[in-house]
């Protein structure tokens, strides 16, 4: 079995970390399929939102692959002694402009903590927990701790990252990390509803909001206001751009393209 399902239905992808038996753990294989998953959902004209989850009933991911971890050799080193960005992951930051959300059935621990801090939305389980647990087994988080803060701010970020015990979805709405807490038979259902609604926008646009929202935390104001009203100009310019007021005009329904 592939260790990550991708298929598209009515214009949502979805995405399955799927290794039940060891409740998602993330593998190489994960890894380097769960890249290419995301690669294929970024590329397919087709595809405007994307749901991930985890295989079966318990788990969005326990983490890094635990067994794996002192089995393997290192990698070699294949970028510099001192680390170049790499982002080829949505982790790490690989561009994904279109929406992403998170359905989140279970436990959610380490770097499936960190992915799901990279998606836009956290449609969570009554019964999920999460955490970071890499600090128990004396190892450092990484990209979680430069994620976390932005989302549930320092204090709550240092409180997952430092401590490293596991938090309900209740304490995971509270610092923000959750959006919706949904009874758990119910959490692909929620996220498939929401994945819907917004398909329901103009994709164009819905992207280029996406990226001036990311890219606007970055940025310094003044270049974050010009690269928007270029950007602006571009989206403005499409079919769907005309297509919205419209349909407004006509009381009805657009009938966007994504072109
Ligand atoms: N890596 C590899 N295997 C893992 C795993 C991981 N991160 N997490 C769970 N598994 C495996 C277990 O070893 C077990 O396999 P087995 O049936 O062959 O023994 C199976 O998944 C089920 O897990 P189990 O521990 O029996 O479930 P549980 O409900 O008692 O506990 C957890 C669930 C998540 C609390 C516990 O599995 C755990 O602490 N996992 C490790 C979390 C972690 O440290 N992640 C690394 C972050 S860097």
């Amino acid at each position: 079995m592939p260790a990550v399902l991708y298929e598209t239905r009515d214009r949502i992808a979805f995405i399955t970390l799927n290794r039940p038996e060891v409740l998602n753990a993330f593998n190489r294989e994960m890894h380097q399929q769960l890249r290419e998953a995301w690669l294929a959902f970024r590329e397919d004209e087709s595809a405007w939102v994307a749901v991930v989850t985890g295989a079966g009933d318990r788990a969005f991911s326990a983490g890094a692959d635990v067994k794996e971890m002192g089995q393997r050799r290192e990698e070699p080193v294949r970028r510099s002694f001192w680390e170049t960005w790499f982002g080829d992951d949505l982790q790490t930051g690989l561009d994904v402009w279109k929406p992403t959300i998170a359905a989140v059935n279970g436990y959610c621990l380490g770097e499936g903590l960190t992915l799901i801090l990279a998606c836009d939305f956290r449609i969570v389980s009554e019964r999920a927990s999460f955490g970071f647990p890499e600090v128990n087994l004396g190892i450092p988080t990484i990209v979680g701790a430069i994620r976390a803060p932005h989302v549930v701010g320092l204090g709550n970020a240092l409180e997952l990252l430092l401590i490293g015990d596991r938090v309900d979805a209740k304490r995971a709405y509270e610092m923000g990390l959750a959006q919706r807490v949904v009874p758990h038979d119910s959490v692909r259902a929620e996220a498939e509803t929401l994945a819907r609604r917004l398909c329901r926008n103009g994709p164009l646009a819905v992207r280029c909001t996406k990226e001036m929202a990311y890219r606007g935390l970055q940025l310094p104001f003044p270049d974050a206001v010009r690269m928007g009203e270029s950007l602006r100009r571009v989206a403005t310019s499409s079919e769907d751009a005309r297509e919205g007021p419209r349909a407004f005009r006509e009381n009805r329904e657009p009938q966007f393209k994504g072109r």
